[in-house]
């Protein structure tokens, strides 16, 4: 069609200039023109940007230029490519609108060569070669489902090692797990047990369940076996919830001998356990889950791939106590969300048998290890992390109330988390959890984390004094 393709050569000639003699790399030149030209209006969302062939043609220079200004593009957020369709400029902001660096939201960073969303546009491809469209239009098809569950089982090897996963079974997130485990195993008025700062998302479930949530005292190991016995023979309590790994929001990690006696307590006790495990693959030294220290029993295991894979998968495999038959859970789960998405799971399956899987993990980690350098350079205060974790604790120091912060952070334009949102009792600590993860790149991170630790240094309890 002429008129449509006459169309596209002018589109390309409104936003491509010379390059500057003295202007740097010509990788960075072309990612700099696609910026300008969104800047002035000349490109607008979803309008396409040439085949790297024929910009490389059009400019007179070869194409792994142009592949690597795509990327370059792609990496500042100005353009998505999708694998037979080409490259697309993504959603605007208005010019001279706010910009606004979210910090609260936990997500994994996507890997730093920009590929996410050809890495998904394949996968999807892939998943409906390979599987018959009815199997894919269903509710929770069996042979689909006992085949992604197959593959889990591989999958969690490392985690569960020889535990009988025989009954695992496989939800939308383990925020729908905790949920369908907390209906099925306890009843309005009972109580819950868990760390003092803890996942928001298990005190929102308990509440609106009507349980009663109890916090245990810890010390620098993690939650304390004896507090656990006399909080549970206090209240009668028979649940208790830990993230033991890489906790959200204090990114603490129980170490091996506190995750023995928790496990033995759990068991002297009959307590039900549920251990909830979303950022383990992120760690490549996290100690034995405390499930397998429990031999399977008592334990609910929650292995998310939100944080580890990409949270847009809404997946996550649980595997009930041992002997337990898992109907409860089923039961619940079938209550609150008729099951996953069998799509989502075709391409959780495929990213598992193709090894995808790993090399993704392996790029988030290698991303949230240059992340976690980049706080570690920019960040005066101390803080508690992990080399390769997606989030931060941050104690503020004495001059600060976290709310006076988080809102006096606001005002700059960045947004983080503070300890209240995560607290079981009314704040005893003033902190805030710093995500790493949401920002597009490592510039637009360290624009925040600089305004941070400015902000950390002011102490406005002195200059407001000088008012009074
Ligand atoms: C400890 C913990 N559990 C569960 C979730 C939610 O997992 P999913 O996305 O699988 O529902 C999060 C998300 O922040 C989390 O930090």
């Amino acid at each position: 069609m002429p008129l449509a393709d006459e169309t596209k050569e002018s589109a390309q000639a409104r936003w491509t200039r010379p390059f500057k003699p003295k202007g740097g790399p010509r990788y960075i030149q072309i990612a700099e023109m696609i910026a300008e030209s969104i800047q002035s209006g000349s490109l607008q969302s979803g309008d396409q940007v040439p085949p790297q062939r024929t910009l490389a043609a059009q400019l007179g220079v070869d194409l792994t230029t142009v592949t690597r200004a795509y990327a370059e593009a792609r990496n500042r957020g100005l353009i998505a490519s999708y694998s037979g369709r080409g490259s697309f400029v993504t959603g605007v902001s208005e010019p001279g609108a706010e910009v606004r660096i979210d910090l609260t939201m936990n997500i994994p960073p996507q890997p730093a060569n920009g590929a996410m969303a050809e890495l998904v546009g394949k996968g999807l491809d892939d998943v409906l070669r390979r599987n018959r469209i009815e199997a894919l239009s269903t509710y929770q098809d069996e042979p689909t489902t006992r085949s992604a569950l197959q593959a889990a089982q591989g999958w969690l090897k490392p985690a569960l090692g020889d535990l009988d996963t025989r009954a695992l079974s496989v939800c939308s997130g383990s925020q729908a797990a905790i949920f369908a485990i907390l209906a099925s195993c306890a009843k309005p008025g009972d109580t819950l047990l868990c760390d003092p700062l803890t996942y928001p998302g298990l005190l929102l479930a308990a509440r609106q369940l009507g349980l009663r949530v109890l916090a245990v005292e810890g010390d620098a190991d993690g939650m304390r076996p004896d507090a656990l016995e006399r909080a549970q023979q206090q209240s009668g309590a028979r649940l208790v919830y830990l993230n033991p790994t890489f906790n959200n929001p204090t990114a603490h990690t129980m170490p091996i001998g506190r995750r023995q006696q928790i496990a033995a307590t759990v068991l002297r006790l009959d307590l039900t356990l549920i251990e909830d495990d979303p950022y383990r693959y992120l760690l490549d030294d996290a100690p034995a889950a405390i499930a397998t220290l429990t031999g399977g029993a008592n334990t609910f295991y929650l292995a998310s791939l939100s944080k580890c894979l990409w949270p847009s998968l809404r997946t996550s495999f649980v595997l009930p106590p041992r002997r337990d038959t898992g109907e409860r859970l089923q039961s619940g789960l079938r209550a609150a969300s008729m099951g996953c998405s069998a799509l989502l799971l075709g391409l959780v399956e495929h990213w598992i048998r193709s090894g995808t899987a790993k090399q993704l993990v392996q790029e988030i980690q290698r991303e949230a290890r240059a992340r976690q350098q980049l706080a570690g350079s920019l960040l005066t205060a101390p803080v508690q992390t992990h080399p390769t974790g997606i989030h931060l604790w941050l104690a503020l120091p004495a001059h600060w109330n976290q709310n006076l912060f988080t809102h006096a952070l606001d005002e700059l334009g960045v947004n983080v988390a503070s300890a209240d949102s995560f607290s079981v009792a009314p704040q005893t600590q003033d902190a805030v959890r710093v995500s790493l993860g949401g920002p597009a790149d490592q510039a637009s991170l360290g624009s925040a984390l600089r305004k941070i630790d400015a902000l950390l240094k002011e102490d406005r309890r002195r200059s407001s004094r000088a008012f009074v």
